[in-house]
């Protein structure tokens, strides 16, 4: 047996009681006072108390064990007990001990930081409990979205990152020199591919890094995040809008089954999360700006510098972060704006054939001011509006050959939609800020560590 093999873990320790074993980590925290001394380990899989009695060890054990301090790297042995008031359930009675190194003045202590020092010390900051369960969190999602795909007939096909063209926007683009050919551009969605991908395979989706260069400083932005795009051959906006619903249910039920613990470190309400069961709600876009109409909730401008209230809100104009909190109020449960007016929605959508102002468009808005968790839309499949649209956004129609051959040959009712990870991981953690969701968040005043 490869000697890895027999290295133990917390999270394993119900298989271990009465028995000896070895745990390494580091030291959390460290308390003790006369022939007691605890220490709280930290292992990357949870958390165990150490206790060490003077009496069961070497004075020499009982002396290094004095000098540990937060942060610490050790290799520890002992008996596993389960301890019901313990953290973690389990405790070891230690036998052993090994320093691999002492740590000096850790930044991070017990008190209370500011937000922008944990930020700066965010490659120390993810060893923290709340940030620790976040990471667990986040992983169960991306194993959650991993296996319905693949359980549901789906193929995962990626997309390039270096791109020759524009998704979503020409404002948001990274530029970046290429070779002899110019300027390539970071990806901003892997869509454009997908939709090449579900028209060999038939249902694909890719799962990937995107940037965007997005001057928005808010709670939800990041320039680089994760996106899992799902693009089906023969699915129009019904079907898509479905799929949508059985995957946000899939991934909640799924961590209501395995982040239990996390989520109750994160005291996370999990009787709000209990209730994403499908069906969800769905509203046009004009419903919704009736509702806004009714309801007085203005359009939020910016003219001369000035911050003014546009009202009643006028039918046309995009959601923003104003509009779609007031609308969820109302939602214990995600709803699906569609029908969204074109003009405020990327090229590659499809007009409605009962009504050409708006497209075959969809966002998921959260609850619990969530906000856009997906966005997605039936593509246009008639090259001749799909050109015009292209030429109107000023697009590059020599680099949109490739994609109009999509069309051209074999062209299919499709649809797909994109859903943002840190999103979805915020919303279910229930995190303040989107920066704590990704391990190492990328944000316009923000590259490092
Ligand atoms: O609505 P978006 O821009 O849609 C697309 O990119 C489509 N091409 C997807 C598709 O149809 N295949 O982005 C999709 C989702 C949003 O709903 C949001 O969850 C997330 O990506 N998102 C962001 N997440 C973090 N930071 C940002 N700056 C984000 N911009 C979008
Ligand atoms: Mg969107």
């Amino acid at each position: 047996m490869s000697p890895y093999k027999s290295f133990r873990y917390i999270e394993n320790l119900a298989d271990f009681v009465g028995q000896e074993v070895t745990l390494r980590g580091w030291v959390q925290n460290k308390t003790g006072k006369g022939k007691l001394q605890f220490i709280i380990l930290r292992d990357g899989t949870g958390i165990c108390q150490c206790v060490i009695f003077k009496n069961n060890v070497s004075e020499e054990l009982f002396a290094d064990a004095k000098t540990l301090t937060q942060e610490s790297a050790i290799e520890i042995t002992g008996t596993i007990r389960a301890e019901e008031r313990a953290p973690g359930g389990y405790e070891m009675d230690v036998t052993g001990l090994k320093i691999h190194s002492i740590s000096k003045d850790y930044p991070i202590t017990p008190k209370e930081h500011g937000d922008a020092f944990l930020i700066e010390h965010r490659h120390l900051w993810l060893r923290s409990s709340r940030q620790h369960a976040i990471m667990r969190v986040r992983a169960a999602i991306v194993k959650a979205i991993r296996d319905f795909f693949d359980g549901n007939g789906f193929k995962l096909m990626d997309s390039p990152i270096l791109t020759p063209n524009a998704c979503e926007g020409t404002t948001t683009l990274f530029e970046t020199k290429y070779f002899d050919l110019g300027s390539a551009y970071l990806s901003q969605s892997g869509q454009l591919y997908a939709e090449a991908s579900a028209l060999a395979m038939g249902r694909v989706y890719t799962f990937g890094p995107v940037f965007r260069a997005e001057r928005s400083k808010t709670r939800k932005h990041l320039t680089e995040f994760w996106i899992v795009e799902p693009e089906m051959a023969f699915f129009d906006l019904n079907d898509d809008m479905d799929l949508a619903e059985d995957l946000v249910e899939y991934i909640v039920q799924y961590c209501l089954k395995h982040c239990q613990t996390e989520l109750k470190l994160l005291e996370r309400n999990i009787e709000n999360l209990e209730k994403i069961k499908r069906p969800f709600y769905r509203m046009s876009y004009s419903n919704a700006v009736d509702w806004l109409v009714e309801n007085k909730i203005p359009l939020k401008k910016k003219i001369d510098g000035k911050d003014v209230d546009i009202l009643p809100f006028p039918w046309g104009e995009d959601f923003g972060a104003v509009q779609e909190e007031a609308i969820m109020e109302q939602f214990d449960k995600p709803c699906i704006i569609h029908r969204y007016p074109a003009e405020v929605k990327a090229f590659y959508m499809k007009r409605d054939p009962e009504d050409s102002k708006v497209v075959l468009a969809m966002d998921m808005l959260g609850p619990e001011k969530a906000g856009e968790i997906i966005g997605g839309s039936q593509r246009e499949d008639n090259i001749d509006l799909l050109t015009e649209r292209i030429k109107k956004d000023n697009l590059p129609m020599d680099e949109f050959q490739w994609y109009l051959d999509l069309r051209r040959f074999g062209s299919v009712p499709h649809s797909g939609f994109g859903l943002g990870l840190e999103r979805v991981v915020k919303w279910i953690t229930g995190a303040s800020h989107i920066r704590e969701v990704i391990p190492f968040p990328r944000m316009i005043y923000r590259i490092v560590p």
